[in-house]
């Protein structure tokens, strides 16, 4: 979780990432005390690992956590157990590409957070509590489902602390998080409870298990609901679950804790689409259903596709069109990248998920992929197509086709 001023100050074109963006977030700096610095003991623990997708050496072995598919009408949803504390309380997080920390409701929260499971921090014998001076509010630039964030309605009070965390039975100890202590109403109906970031300099659990000898990458494969199966590899690659061989693309050096490739050019229906400016940084976020452009190239996208497919007034920021002309439509959108080894390659959303469902207040209109933000995104419109590897120790991305 990147406060939104240092990416402003860093001059990418990355103001906002994904499900989880601070504006303002001081404390958050002085909590990560297990911040992983990129450099080359970590990059030599991934590159020796690429070819397999077992433990090498000593150190901790790569592990599965089987992700559940929300399935909501969208099919854009995952989210895995995780356990904090001694002895540990479960909860259910989505693994968030887009943010850095921890976030779990505690019993603190009280109404807020009723419908989520709480974090007991009385009943921890691990927990260290960060004290005062570490509440704070954690601002996002996209939640959990399609709609769009306006303003501050996707906010978590927060307070700092450090406790034992695990994931498939991987386990740090004195990993820097936060316990929400109060949530916007927003984040009420989420089918989890909390968030576990994954960027791309590994702060917190993610950083823990890597200086315990984790290698640094995980894989992801995030299937839709009626294939299932979709799992959070940590430290591997399966390469049993992706057709032909990955190709990587190196993120932007510094990446600042991103995961984002240049992408210079986009098509839609395969015909090149030019824009006023035709490369733009994009940032994956498995936190994000959907794919935010800004506002021009939304609109220029979406007119290739159908002159039917309009903003929606009612929720400012998205676009759509009568539910009944989705199945028509030919909506193929892709955007290029360039590998290591210099070459171009596609990553290509299909038509099939042109609709991401109803809007609640009109039924019959049908809300559209692309909502138009500041900044812009793939989300797990794109991800659930591929499968992808996150590797930290590279600063890379790898993709393949899905072969699950
Ligand atoms: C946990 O980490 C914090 C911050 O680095 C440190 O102040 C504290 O002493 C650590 N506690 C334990 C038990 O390791
Ligand atoms: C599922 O979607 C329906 C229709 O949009 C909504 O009423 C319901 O609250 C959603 N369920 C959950 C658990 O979000
Ligand atoms: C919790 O946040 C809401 C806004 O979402 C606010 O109205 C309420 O006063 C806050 N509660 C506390 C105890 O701070
Ligand atoms: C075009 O976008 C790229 C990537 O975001 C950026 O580096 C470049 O400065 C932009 N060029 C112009 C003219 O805006």
């Amino acid at each position: 979780m990147l406060p939104r001023c240092l990416l402003q100050i860093l001059a990418l074109s990355l103001s906002v990432t994904a499900t989880v963006v601070p504006r303002a977030n001081p404390v958050a700096i002085s909590l990560t005390a297990r911040k992983v610095s990129r450099g080359r003991t970590l990059h030599k623990r991934s590159s020796d690992y690429f070819s397999s997708s077992s433990g090498k050496g000593k150190g901790l072995s790569p592990t599965n956590v089987p992700l559940k598919d929300f399935f909501n009408g969208t099919d854009l949803q995952w989210t895995g157990p995780l356990e904090v504390g001694t002895p540990p309380q479960t909860f259910t997080v989505v693994f968030d590409t887009g943010s850095d920390t921890l976030e779990v409701p505690s019993t603190a929260c009280g109404a807020p957070c009723a419908n989520q499971h709480s974090f007991d921090p009385t009943k921890s014998s691990t927990f260290i509590d960060g004290g005062d001076d570490t509440v704070t509010t954690l601002v996002f630039g996209t939640g959990g489902g399609v709609t769009p964030v306006i303003g501050d309605n996707t906010e978590l009070t927060v307070r700092g602390a450090f406790d034992t965390v695990s994931v498939g039975g991987l386990t740090a100890k004195n990993v820097s998080f936060f316990t929400i202590i109060n949530q916007t109403a927003i984040f009420a109906p989420d089918p989890y409870d909390g968030i576990q970031g994954l960027s791309s300099d590994a702060q917190g659990f993610l950083g823990g298990v890597i200086q315990e000898g984790l290698p640094s990458l995980f894989s992801l494969l995030l299937t839709p609901d009626k294939v299932g199966h979709a799992d959070l590899l940590l430290g591997g690659i399966d390469h049993t679950k992706f057709e032909g061989e990955l190709t990587y693309a190196s993120l932007p050096s510094p990446a600042f804790g991103e995961w984002v490739l240049l992408s210079p050019g986009m098509k839609v229906n395969g015909e090149p689409l030019i824009v006023a400016n035709n490369s733009r940084f994009m940032i994956f976020d498995s936190g994000t259903s959907n794919m935010i452009l800004p506002q021009s190239d939304a609109e220029a996208v979406y007119a290739r596709i159908s002159p039917d497919i309009k903003p929606n007034p009612d929720e400012p920021g998205t676009f759509g069109i009568a539910c009944s002309k989705i199945p028509y439509l030919q909506a193929e959108i892709t955007f290029t990248f360039t590998s290591q080894a210099g070459h171009p390659f596609d990553l290509t959303i299909p038509s099939s998920e042109l609709s991401v469902g109803p809007f609640a207040n009109n039924p019959s209109l049908c809300q559209t992929l692309i909502n138009a933000d500041e900044f812009t995104l793939l989300g797990a419109s794109l991800l659930k197509h591929y499968y992808s590897v996150w590797d930290i120790g590279g600063q890379r991305m790898g993709f393949a086709k899905n072969g699950a």
